[in-house]
């Protein structure tokens, strides 16, 4: 398409709505639409938080009569099928526009390329790929989802001058700064899910929440890899899965193990996200109100079961009297409300549909080492943030991953830029 300045200048301003609302619409991408008429923005939408309703009727509502002959610039082809929602693309025809133009046209298969046949039907003007690798970019997770089965996994690691990544037995270490951190509490923010490996659970008792203010209801759904169930009740992770959801990945074969007598939690096809689940859970289950109206800090179930430190079940054959201890963990962990599911932790090919079909579209890896180089290896990142901070970890150090000095050949190196003393190198593969 032939785009003037205007056009582009219009789409960016779509796109930038897009983005608002990213990690918070559920299975529906987050995104934006603006009406244009004499020159002039009369009309702004943002795929509500929750999915519904859709960026475009909202920003035709805002129009009002000024949508008729205007022209409407929206970043993801409208929908034509007949959802919970009805078709957009009807909207926009009952609303008088014109001209649309898009950036992206939709990948889904109910969609791609009925919409803008139903608007070039009722003789309306369509335009797409207008600023389509920007509108690609912050419409990645949907994208990555509806086409390869599977969330947009994001990489994030704090990394010393050294190379390392943290000091054996040590548990948290700051190894980059409060700008820094500010940064990776707003991805979260943007992020359907996050996830960490058993071995940063137990050695740093992260919370993976976002505590930013303005932002302390995003946090993301929280996932840990954990075969063996070892994720200890008095961890900060367990102490608030009735405010933030956690999901426990253990290892099939446990499962199969005790399969006859208890049938195990099982990944549904679609189950509830974020927002549902919140909602969907019994008033007595959710976050303990006190007095004081505020948030309580729950208070640790009775029957702690041993932590790493204390030492888990040994790897080896799950036998009858293992099985026995694994279903207690597991029992004491559902009991603490966190949702144990089993789908073989370490195969990230396995793993990744299994959180897919559960509407988790963008997924943030935070390590540790070994998890992070597990998705590496298997080829699931599509983008990398490694944050340096300007200190040395030395002795004892746990190595990274991955440096700047072997991010593979498909990764386009995004820019390097300064966050309060440290600095961030950004590296993206195409989706
Ligand atoms: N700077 C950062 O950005 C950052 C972020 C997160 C964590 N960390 C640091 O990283 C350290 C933890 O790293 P980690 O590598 O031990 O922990 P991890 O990746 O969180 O967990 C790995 C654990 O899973 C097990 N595992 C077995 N097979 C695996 C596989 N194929 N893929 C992944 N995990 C597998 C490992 O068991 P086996 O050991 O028995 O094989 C190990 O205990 C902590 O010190 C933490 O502070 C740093």
């Amino acid at each position: 398409m032939s785009a003037s300045p205007d056009d582009a200048q219009f789409m960016q301003e779509a796109i930038r709505l897009g983005l608002l609302h990213l990690g918070q619409t559920s299975t529906n991408p987050s995104v934006g639409c603006v009406v244009v008429r004499d020159g002039k923005i009369v009309g702004r939408g943002t795929t509500a938080v929750g999915g519904r309703p859709h960026a475009e009727p909202q920003a035709l509502a805002e129009a009002g009569e000024l949508a008729r002959g205007a022209t409407a610039y929206v970043t993801l082809e409208p929908c034509s099928h007949h959802g919970k929602t009805p078709p957009c693309a009807d909207a926009l025809i009952a609303s008088g526009v014109s001209r649309v133009v898009i950036s992206v046209t939709d990948p889904d298969e109910r969609v791609s390329g009925r919409g803008i046949a139903m608007l070039r039907d009722a003789g309306i003007t369509v335009e797409t790929g207008l600023l389509e690798e920007e509108g690609r970019h912050s419409l990645a997770a949907y994208l990555t989802r509806q086409t390869k089965n599977r969330p947009y996994v994001i990489l994030k690691l704090a990394v010393s001058q050294d190379g390392m990544i943290g000091r054996t037995g040590e548990g948290q270490i700051a190894i980059t700064g409060p700008a820094a951190r500010a940064e990776v509490q707003q991805l979260r923010a943007e992020t359907d899910a996050i996830l960490v490996g058993i071995g940063t659970a137990v050695a740093d008792d992260p919370e993976l929440t976002v505590r930013v203010p303005g932002l302390e209801g995003r946090s993301p759904v929280r996932v840990v890899l954990d075969p063996l169930l070892e994720l200890p009740l008095t961890s900060k992770l367990v102490r608030t899965a009735r405010q933030v959801p956690v999901i426990v990945v253990g290892r099939e074969e446990v499962s199969e193990a005790w399969e006859q007598d208890l049938p195990p939690s099982v990944l549904p096809d679609i189950s509830p996200t974020r927002g549902e689940i919140d909602s969907l859970r019994a008033p007595s289950q959710n976050v303990d109100v006190g007095t004081s109206g505020q948030a309580q800090p729950i208070s640790p179930p009775v029957g702690e079961m041993p932590g790493r430190a204390e030492g888990g079940i040994p790897t080896a054959d799950i036998n009858a009297e293992t099985t026995a201890q694994l279903e207690s963990r597991r029992q004491a962990l559902e009991s603490a409300g966190v949702e144990v599911v089993y789908c073989h932790p370490y195969h990230p090919e396995q793993l990744l549909p299994a959180l897919a079909s559960r509407g988790i579209s963008s997924l943030l890896v935070e390590g540790g080492a070994k998890t992070a180089r597990l998705f590496l290896e298997a080829g699931y990142v599509d983008r990398i943030l490694l944050y340096q901070g300007p200190g040395t970890i030395g002795q004892g150090g746990i190595e990274t991953p991955i440096r700047k000095t072997d991010i593979p050949s498909d990764f386009k190196h995004v820019g390097t830029r300064r966050v309060g003393d440290d600095s961030l190198d950004e590296y993206e593969r195409e989706v």
